[in-house]
């Protein structure tokens, strides 16, 4: 089965699923390895990539270019920039050198990797020079919580494409409130750390559901993520077999009965609580 597909506010699609590159780049020995996991994620319709100019100081999105060489109007690449360097000036400085490691002459979409000091409307006014001057297509947000939508908005942030965040069975506290703002205003969700960084792979309720669709708790955490329309899941992966589970968790159709189960081993939330971070 095709990966289901997302609609940014713009009305272009993405894919449901993507990869995410937190912790490539940081080993010349894993290079090899790195590029062929991304380009199977491809070769398998996960082509939205994620990177940051965070991740190995660059170093991912070194491997991003290598992974998208001679294809690159396969995949939409995401990266980010760091608030300390998110002013008017040094979001564009940034960006500019971002684009030089990913070897190309666009992202598609460019986020603030999350609330910082300069003011939100400076980065906002950043965001739409490199828009307009074709260096980046998109432009939105990660780690913001509902107030800092709320000032984002208030700052002239109405073009924001997306806000990226910790969503995984274990960090469900963004149900409560954020997912609802992001709705109404149909701002998709892009879900990081979508198998809580490994560790929902070992989780026996998970073993339990998985038995009974033949898939392995993993490929049920991101099922999870995926129950939603305006989520965009982006689990990291170098392992091959990792990536192969992965894309086939987009054909996993969870029942009533295993949501209901879901449910009742990680509640959804009752009450606000602080956004959380990775
Ligand atoms: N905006 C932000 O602040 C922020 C924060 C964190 C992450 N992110 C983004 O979100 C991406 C994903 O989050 P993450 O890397 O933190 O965690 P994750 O995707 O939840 O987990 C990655 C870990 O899980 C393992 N894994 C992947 N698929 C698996 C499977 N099918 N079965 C068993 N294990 C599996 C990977 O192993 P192998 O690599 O060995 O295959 C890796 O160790 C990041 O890479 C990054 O792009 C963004």
């Amino acid at each position: 089965m095709p990966i289901g597909r997302v609609r940014l506010p713009s009305g272009e699609h993405v894919p449901a699923l993507g990869q995410g590159t937190w912790k490539m780049g940081e080993s010349a020995r894993l290079h090899a390895d790195e590029v062929r996991a991304l380009q199977l994620g491809l070769d398998l319709g996960m082509t939205l990539i994620d990177t940051a100019e965070m991740y190995a100081d660059g170093g991912a999105e070194k491997v991003v270019a290598d992974a998208v060489a001679g294809r690159r109007d396969e995949a939409f690449i995401v990266s980010k920039v760091y608030p300390h360097n998110a002013s008017r000036t040094g979001a564009i400085a940034a960006c500019e050198r971002s684009l030089k490691r990913l070897k190309t002459d666009r992202i598609d979409l460019y986020l603030l990797h999350w609330p910082g000091n300069h003011p939100i409307g400076d980065t906002v006014a950043a965001f739409e020079t490199l828009k307009r001057d074709g260096k980046i297509r998109h432009w939105g947000v990660s780690n913001f919580d509902v107030g800092e939508m709320d000032e984002l908005i208030e700052a002239g942030g109405q073009n924001v494409a997306a806000n990226q965040v910790l969503y995984n069975l274990t960090r469900r506290g963004v149900e409560y409130d954020l997912f609802p703002w992001l709705a109404e205003r149909k701002v998709p969700i892009m879900a990081y750390s979508p198998v809580e960084q490994g560790r929902l792979a070992h989780n026996r309720e998970l073993s339990r559901i998985a038995e009974t669709h033949h898939a392995t708790p993993a490929q049920i955490a991101l099922a999870f993520t995926l129950l939603r329309d305006d989520v965009i899941s982006i689990p990291k992966a170098t392992a091959l077999d990792h990536v192969r589970e992965n894309a086939a968790a987009a054909d996993i159709v969870l029942t009533s009965d295993d949501t209901a189960a879901l449910d009742r081993a990680f509640p959804a939330p009752r009450r606000k609580s602080g956004l959380e971070m990775l």
